[in-house]
């Protein structure tokens, strides 16, 4: 059956760059004389039908902005086989022949089940802060996020110098420690404390007091949110150490701002192959990059498999912080 009318989504957490996947989906769409539905308010927005036509007009001006203009939602309804139905009808309703979900492994989860239920293609961008997903070797939002978190600890590293003192610098990533690993090698970080690798307080304290013993007068530790309670490992630096420590817990800023230009041609890339994948005729894909290549994995995959962090880089950030 011939391509007529797509529909677009935003879901999960919000990554800056998503409007720049949107704005690339609608005018590639266009491009290929097809029509567009925006469902707002992510999949809670598309069960309950919440849904605009979307025009080459709708999107401009909107590149340089973080944030979604469809807005999101996370959506516990989509996981149930009712919330999955629902969506179902409302694709069906508006006679959508092919769905972009623009997220992470959770949009991706739920849409591999929409696919199931309805038979509407689906085709996910990744775009999330988290870099968690696998089959892309980045995702839109994480390179802002990476620039925002690091423009951060230099202004810390600056404090900290003045006042010889150790801060514990908290990022997000959920689960994983890519969005920290990436910040802590950039930013200089004498310590990195991702869930990807086993530490014990007593070797962080002992490596802290080698670095003042070699002549250092303040330390950055960048911590993964899911590496644990980074209250309780300032609080026990402080106490084993005896030298000044400070936490800073970085938060939503590393969700906003306006995507840098990798941001934004990473998604005005994912957006054009997406639509592309529709007009083939591809069922349940992903797009990606890989070595630099633009590419397409399962949908399947992307949300199921567990994507492999860097140790490499872990190790370089260890020997370069001596
Ligand atoms: O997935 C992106 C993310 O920012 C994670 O890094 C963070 O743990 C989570 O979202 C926060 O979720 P919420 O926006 O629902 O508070």
């Amino acid at each position: 059956m011939a391509l007529r009318r797509i529909g677009i989504v935003t879901a999960g957490g919000d990554a800056p760059g998503m409007n720049a996947a949107i704005r690339s989906v609608v005018r590639s769409a266009l491009h290929n004389n097809l029509e567009i539905i925006g469902f707002e308010r992510g999949y809670a927005g598309l069960i309950e039908g919440q849904a605009r036509q979307l025009k080459a007009r709708s999107v401009s001006g909107i590149i340089n902005l973080g944030g979604t203009i469809l807005k999101t939602r996370r959506c516990k309804e989509m996981r149930t086989p009712e919330g999955i139905e629902k969506a179902a009808e409302t694709l069906k309703k508006y006679g959508i022949d092919g769905l972009v979900a623009i997220g992470g492994d959770g949009t991706f989860r739920g849409a591999s089940e929409l696919y199931r239920a309805s038979g509407i293609s689906m085709i996910g961008i990744p775009a999330t802060i988290d870099n968690d997903v696998a089959g892309t070797d980045t995702t839109i939002g994480f390179d802002t996020a990476v620039n925002t978190a690091l423009s951060a600890i230099d202004k810390i590293r600056d404090t900290a110098t003045s006042h010889e003192r150790i801060f514990v610098v908290e990022v997000m990533g959920r689960r994983r420690g890519f969005l920290a690993l990436e910040v802590g090698l950039a930013g200089g970080a004498e310590i990195i404390l991702i869930p990807e690798v086993r530490f014990d307080m007593d070797s962080v304290c002992e490596k802290i007091k080698s670095a003042r013993e070699a002549g250092k007068t303040s330390e950055i530790v960048v911590m993964a949110e899911g590496a644990g309670d980074s209250r309780e490992i300032a609080r026990h630096i402080a106490d084993e150490t005896g030298y000044e420590v400070r936490l800073t817990v970085l938060g939503y800023i590393q969700r906003g701002g306006t995507p840098t230009a990798l941001s934004r041609t990473l998604a005005s890339q994912f957006g054009y192959h997406a639509v592309e994948l529709l007009l083939t005729g591809e069922k349940k894909r992903m797009v990606g990059i890989k070595n630099g290549e633009i590419c397409s994995v399962d949908l399947d995959y992307s949300w199921s498999a567990e994507k492999k962090i860097d140790l490499e880089k872990y190790r370089l950030a260890e020997i370069l912080s001596e």
